[in-house]
């Protein structure tokens, strides 16, 4: 290397900087802060990141009065019992012989393992109660209404995905309480017609609550409702933006204008 090409080497700080503005430029692709309209689309188009929010939004449906936030509380509820139910799993073992002793010992010997079950045991109630709170809401405003009849649909699905993780991680703690509520719970569901038995028989992997019961609670509750969640999740998010935006209430005044935005 010659001297002339080590002089055209910018100086250390210069190339963290340029690092920086390179790291910057591969996840938000638009440089700059844009300053006209043209270049805040291209902005939220091209970023993973802003392209969640649509590029207009009615300045009625930014009003908390509206929403309430409630739909947003819901989702933050469901990233915190997301992130405190991971780290419950590196604590908890779904056996029928540990699980009780377990959380036991979450209690007295983890540091703020109690905190941390707390957090996730009333983050699921809140979040019960929060999307029913938002279900209401929608129904109030007539937000389910064409064209969002698809994503109150997806809505539902949502709702009894929220059920079923609160009624599968009831029995997890494997006390007496989650012994005989889950005892009673599905109980009941075998009454149901025709599916009422074999959906209680695949729940409980037999006739009774046993070990075979708690490792499929467990399943479902860690692996699969979380996942279904949080596609339908998606897809409620995506289905917003093509219904243009929130619900608001010159809707039915203003025909569409072709297509979502
Ligand atoms: C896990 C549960 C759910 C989450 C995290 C969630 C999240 C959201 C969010 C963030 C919004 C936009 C902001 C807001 O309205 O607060 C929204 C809107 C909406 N949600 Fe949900 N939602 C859930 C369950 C439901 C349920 C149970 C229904 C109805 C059965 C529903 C139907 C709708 C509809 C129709 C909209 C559009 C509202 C409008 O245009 O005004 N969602 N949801």
């Amino acid at each position: 290397m010659n001297d002339s090409t080590q002089n055209a080497r910018p100086a250390p700080r210069n190339r963290l900087a340029e690092f920086g503005n390179h790291i910057y430029r591969s996840l938000f692709r638009y440089g700059r802060v844009p300053q006209d309209a043209e270049g805040q689309s291209y902005a939220v188009f091209n970023s993973l990141f802003l392209h969640i929010h649509p590029v207009k939004v009615s300045r009625h449906s930014l009003r908390f009065g509206y929403t309430l936030g409630l739909g947003v509380i819901a989702t933050a509820l469901f990233l915190v019992l997301t992130f405190t139910g991971i780290w419950l799993m590196f604590y908890y073992f779904p056996s029928a012989s540990e699980a009780y002793n377990r959380m036991l010992d979450l209690r007295s010997a983890v540091d703020f393992g109690f905190v941390l079950r707390n957090v996730h045991k009333w983050g699921a109630e809140l979040m019960v109660l929060v999307v029913i709170l938002h279900m209401a809401r929608v129904f109030f405003t007539g937000a389910y209404k064409p064209p969002r009849e698809f994503n109150w649909l997806v809505g539902i699905l949502l709702l009894l995905l929220t059920l079923g993780l609160s009624f599968t991680g009831y029995l997890l703690p494997w006390d007496q309480l989650a012994f005989w509520a889950i005892t009673v719970g599905t109980s009941i569901a075998g009454y149901a017609p025709v599916l009422g038995p074999p959906l209680r028989r695949f729940l409980l992997g037999g006739d009774v609550v046993g070990q075979e019961a708690l490792v499929r609670f467990y399943v479902l509750h860690v692996v699969i409702l979380p996942g279904l969640l949080s596609i339908f999740l998606a897809v409620h998010f995506w289905r917003i933006r093509k219904d243009g935006g929130l619900s608001h209430p010159d809707d039915n005044d203003i025909p569409p204008k072709g297509g979502g935005r």
